[in-house]
């Protein structure tokens, strides 16, 4: 038995025969305790009442977008808010479509769109349907967007035929469910630091030097590890990125601004480098605009290096220190050297001379060295920087646990 006291879980309940299992998912979550508000779309009306899901469940139920008394008692967002999880099961072929398109037409979607919590899919529907190109593109599309999939299983169907689309047993979703929300609670003990985005160094007051990096990776990187339970720290360059309010952002400028946050947020746990930050800074900043004149001439010096200073802390070295390296070449050379040279657990690597990732894009593929692993290094192939600071966080949580 898990004692899942305090947990709220959102159920969405499409229209499908599997919707029958869903009733015995939500009897399995609240004899655990977790607190359940469900919402049925038009057809899973169809297939299970409103009072027998509320019997069950003992929480609200709803199924209707405009309807004034839900929305003065709760509205969609704060519905939205309110969930540490949101299930939707049974996924039918209509709401995965509906999903990846970013529909908002009932409750379900636009709760759904609304949210910044972890989103399960528990698909069930006719093996040719989950078989379908466009049903296997939609799973494609929302995967990226971070949605998780329990299931399908393979097996004898309620329409007569047998393959992949089988519901997964309620068991199953269960065990899946309530270990990640394990996990967020246990994480939310463990402190977690980011550093991502560019720094500006001043000329002047008016002009500075910077670098292209747009801090998409590290921003995702932190959000990742927000969904996970972990207690983030992001301390951002200048971007014009946005985030959850409830990560806490410390935006600064200059690298040395970085250096002084940084260390006001030690001790932490995990510490993940992802920022540019300028190797350089300018040795004297001028106070006033400087003039035009036939040649100027700027003299730089170099900035700390934060990583360096944090890795080779004698008393508050963070459990896993995890430096980037950004390359044109030699990446495994220059990559290799960095994790010796600047005492990290791993450099996360990438080819920022390849048009299609790294800086800018929304695209990454990165390559990761190890310390003490006996894969030395592990390639996660071209894919969304959302996608790739997913498969970042799964081994940042492995390691840590
Ligand atoms: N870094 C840092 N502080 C600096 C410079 C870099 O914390 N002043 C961190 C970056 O956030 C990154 C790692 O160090 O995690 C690698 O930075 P990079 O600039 O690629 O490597 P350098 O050691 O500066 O080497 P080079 O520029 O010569 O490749």
């Amino acid at each position: 038995m898990k004692d899942l006291i305090n947990k709220k879980i959102l159920f969405i309940i499409c229209g499908g025969v599997a919707a029958y299992k869903s009733l015995e998912t939500i009897r399995l979550f609240k004899k655990n305790n977790a607190e359940i508000k469900t919402i049925l779309t038009k057809s899973a009306k169809e297939f299970v009442t409103p009072l027998s899901v509320t019997s069950l469940s003992q929480g609200k139920v709803y199924d209707d977008l405009f309807n004034v008394e839900n929305e003065m008692e709760m509205d969609h967002i704060a519905l939205s808010r309110w969930a540490d999880v949101i299930i939707i099961a049974p996924a039918t072929a209509n709401t995965i479509s509906k999903l990846s398109q970013g529909s908002s037409e009932d409750l379900a979607s636009t709760v759904v769109l609304a949210s910044n919590k972890q989103v399960f899919l528990v698909p069930a529907m006719n093996v040719r349907m989950w078989e379908h190109k466009s049903t296997k593109d939609n799973i494609q599309k929302l995967s990226t967007y971070g949605y998780k999939l329990i299931g399908p299983t393979i097996g004898n169907m309620a329409c007569g035929e047998f393959g992949e689309g089988k519901m997964s047993d309620p068991s199953e979703i269960f065990d899946e469910i309530s270990n990640y929300l394990s996990n967020q609670v246990k994480n939310k003990r463990i402190k977690a630091l980011v550093t991502a985005g560019p720094t500006n160094e001043y000329i002047d007051p008016v002009r500075f030097i910077t670098n292209k990096s747009s801090g998409k990776q590290g921003y995702e990187i932190a959000k990742s590890l927000l969904k996970r339970g972990f207690d983030t720290t992001l301390i951002s360059g200048p971007t014009n990125l946005h985030i959850d309010e409830s990560i806490n952002l410390i935006k600064v400028e200059t690298a040395e601004e970085m250096f002084k946050e940084t260390q006001k947020n030690l001790p932490t746990d995990i510490a993940i480098f992802s920022a540019a930050v300028a190797d350089f800074k300018i040795d004297q900043k001028s106070q006033n605009k400087i003039k035009k004149q036939e040649n100027f001439t700027i003299n730089l010096e170099k900035n700390i290096d934060i990583l360096n200073f944090v890795s080779n802390h004698n008393s508050m070295r963070p459990r896993l220190v995890i430096g980037f390296a950004a390359e044109t070449e030699n990446l495994d050379e220059n990559a290799t050297s960095k994790l010796s040279k600047k005492n990290c657990d791993w450099i996360i690597a990438n080819d920022v001379s390849k048009k299609d990732s790294g800086f800018n894009s929304d695209y990454n593929e990165v390559t990761i060295f190890y310390k003490n692993s006996q894969n030395k290094k592990e390639t996660l192939s071209l894919k969304k920087k959302s996608e790739i600071s997913e498969e970042i966080v799964d081994r940042i949580v492995a390691q840590i646990n």
